[in-house]
């Protein structure tokens, strides 16, 4: 049985459809990469995933059990078991860097402040900074704030951690630190991740299978090796990084040659 199921999901925010019988399913200990260009729906699948939002037709499954219906309270208990990791991963910047790694034990557990406090510390050498505890977010750079939030997002040692673009922002080897510590975490805690990406260094690093969105629905599910070697075009020309004519619209003026570069 599969611990994530999106079954034909359909969801339209007004007239404008964003996903439109979607269908995806992963195992536990899976660890899958989402790709699709901005505005496909990316985040707005993860959020069905975690019941923000409910589809208009399909179901969602979690661990054998149908949750697009189940009401706010069985959703919070549900995503006690989710670490995520939002796209604007915004911290509490009234609060240290520690105490926003202890927020959801203290509002989720009954655990004593000294064993919250140990076990934030506990996190944070986890990703790598053991040593900023005491800071306020807007103290550190936005590769330093990630890790911080990753820390939060596993401080209640969920069973599935959801990263949307975790690397967004980062210069490539501070990204590289995100992509080993999403492998280091996958390893070490056994989670399920999923990993919503358009840095296709980050997808082909971390993912042993990649998904494709596009138009709403999966055009492609398989191997980093099978993505490379797939002759779907608008996969070939996402991983290229290839705008098609319409994309360049009003920039393919008369005259100019795709890929010509202005001399002076
Ligand atoms: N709550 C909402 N209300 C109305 N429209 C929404 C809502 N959430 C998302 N949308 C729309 O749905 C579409 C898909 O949004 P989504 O955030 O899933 O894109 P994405 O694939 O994550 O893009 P990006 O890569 O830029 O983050 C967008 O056109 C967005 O404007
Ligand atoms: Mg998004």
């Amino acid at each position: 049985m599969p611990l994530i199921e999106l079954k034909n999901i359909h969801k339209r925010f007004g007239s404008q459809v964003v996903l439109d019988g979607l269908n995806l399913s992963i195992e536990r200990g899976e660890s899958v990469v989402v790709i699709g260009a901005s505005g496909s729906g990316k985040s707005v699948m993860l959020k069905h995933i975690v019941g923000l939002l409910r589809p208009d037709d399909g179901e969602v499954w979690f661990d054998g059990r149908r949750t697009d219906g189940l009401q706010e309270r069985h959703l919070v208990e549900m995503r006690k078991r989710f670490g995520f990791l939002f796209q604007m991963g915004a911290l509490f910047d009234s609060m240290t860097c520690l105490e926003n790694i202890a927020f959801p034990l203290v509002e989720h557990t009954r655990r004593s402040r000294a064993d919250i406090e140990l076990i934030a510390r506990e996190k944070l050498a986890m990703v790598g900074l053991p040593e900023v505890g005491p800071k306020m977010p807007a103290q550190l750079s936005g590769g330093q704030r990630k890790r911080v939030a990753l820390a939060r997002a596993i401080a209640l040692e969920p069973e599935v951690i959801l990263y949307d673009e975790p690397t967004t922002g980062l210069d490539p080897i501070r990204s590289d630190v995100i992509n080993e510590l999403i492998l280091k975490l996958t390893r070490e805690l056994q989670v399920t991740s999923i990993v919503v990406t358009h840095d296709m260094a980050s997808a082909f690093k971390v993912g042993k299978r990649i998904v494709m969105l596009y138009h709403g629905r999966l055009i492609f599910d398989g191997t980093p090796d099978q993505a490379r070697a797939s002759g779907d075009e608008n996969l070939r020309r996402f991983i290229a990084g290839e705008a098609t004519d319409e994309e360049l619209g009003p920039l393919l003026l008369p005259g100019v040659r795709r890929g010509m570069k202005s001399v002076e």
